[in-house]
């Protein structure tokens, strides 16, 4: 079985955790920030608690309204409700980028706004700023963690950028996210609340770890094959339910920074190859499935390879039963939105995308041959 994602945990990992050491954090610290040009990371234990921090640091009135996508995962949902702002849905394009049309339509009834790189496929903020004039945008880059656009890491174009590093984000580095910001008002606001996290206790960390091994055990291949998907099948959560808002704020342990600067420029050379098999499905794959087109100048870092298919539930059984793990992730975004307000129609594009969407897997421990065998498959997939 081919996963929809890989997440590698080995035991010079664990054994690397409990090493870990202050200058660990100084040195990713060095590396977030020469990658980021000199903007540096605050790390939080979630990146929806930095979504939380950043919007308070944005002087934003009571009540203000905060404009996000509804195809997203419901944790940002509950970091703008925990924050005391309202949600402003607006709509996507059939290539996963906020719709203009929509965004024109509401700007006036929003005063900030959070820019999706879903899937690490970049959006273009610059355009979205001429449509949203001067009012405070975030970056949300939790699935884009080393995606480019015209040759600038995302999270720099905004106010602000958040990204997540933890288990089902790119490569499952490190536990949590991390803020960046080259708005000095919102960084010295922000380096104020972070005086109140704290970190986690030494036992959440412990079970971190153990975590972690258990799964990185889980996601070898053989394991994964006999074991992993067939239990998470007959088991697994519907994940119907929402993502909650953490009862405490903390901070990422230790352990997870150290593991993101232990493992940065590996990351870089991993990210290469993600991007060929990437780029490699974009050939390979029927066009009857709408491969996203990246913006020209982008550089996703291939995260998930996303489709739409009105048949997807078909798609994804026939796929699993030829081997191979789809994902259809945020296929609940639209039970989810409900509880925040959402009414039926405000957004058809997202309508759409959540009932057709599907993602096959691209990441780099995948061979040419891998990535052959899944574009092949798909292609031979037809309507009974
Ligand atoms: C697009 C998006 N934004 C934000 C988040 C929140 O990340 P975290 O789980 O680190 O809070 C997620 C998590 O899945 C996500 O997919």
């Amino acid at each position: 079985m081919i996963p929809k994602l890989y997440f590698s945990f080995t035991i010079n990992d664990f054994v690397g955790e409990f090493k870990s050491h202050p200058r660990d954090f100084n040195s990713a610290h060095g590396e977030i920030e020469n990658f980021f040009n000199g903007s540096q990371p605050l790390f939080v234990r979630k990146a929806r608690i930095g979504i939380r921090m950043v919007l308070h640091a944005m002087g934003l009135k009571a009540g203000a309204a905060v404009g996000v996508q509804p195809f997203t995962c419901s944790s940002v949902l509950s970091a703008i409700k925990r924050a005391g702002f309202r949600i402003v849905f607006i709509d996507m394009d059939r290539n996963l980028r906020m719709s203009h049309e929509d965004l024109k339509n509401k700007s006036n009834a929003i005063d900030a706004l959070i820019v999706t790189h879903i899937f690490g496929f970049p959006d273009d903020v610059e355009t979205i700023r001429s449509i949203f004039g001067n009012k405070p945008i975030i970056e949300d880059c939790a699935q884009a963690f080393l995606s480019a656009y015209q040759s600038k890491p995302l999270g720099l174009s905004a106010d602000a950028g958040i990204f997540s590093t933890g288990f089902g984000k790119l490569f499952g580095i490190g536990y949590g996210g991390f803020v960046v910001t080259g708005n000095d008002t919102i960084s010295a606001n922000l380096l104020k609340q972070a005086e109140q996290l704290q970190f986690p206790s030494k036992a959440a960390i412990l079970w971190q770890s153990v975590k972690n091994f258990g799964l990185g055990m889980l996601y070898r291949p053989l394991i994964y094959s006999l074991l992993t998907f067939p239990v998470k099948k007959r088991f697994g959560r519907s994940n119907a339910s929402i993502q909650e808002y953490p009862f405490r704020e903390t901070k990422m342990p230790l352990a997870g920074i150290s593991r993101i600067a232990r493992n940065f420029t590996k990351n870089q050379q991993r990210l290469q190859r993600q991007r060929a098999n990437g780029k490699l499905l974009i050939k390979l794959v029927d066009q009857r499935f709408h491969p996203i087109e990246p913006l020209n100048g982008s550089e996703p870092n291939y995260f998930v390879f996303p489709l739409q298919s009105e048949n997807r539930d078909n798609i994804v059984s026939f796929l699993a039963s030829k081997g191979i793990e789809a994902g259809n992730f945020f296929s609940n975004s639209i039970l989810w939105v409900h509880a925040f307000g959402y009414q039926p129609g405000d957004c058809p594009g997202f309508e759409h995308i959540a009932s057709t969407l599907f993602t096959l897997p691209c990441h780099d421990y995948l061979s040419e041959n891998q990535m052959n065998y899944i574009a092949e498959t798909l292609n031979k997939y037809h309507v009974a």
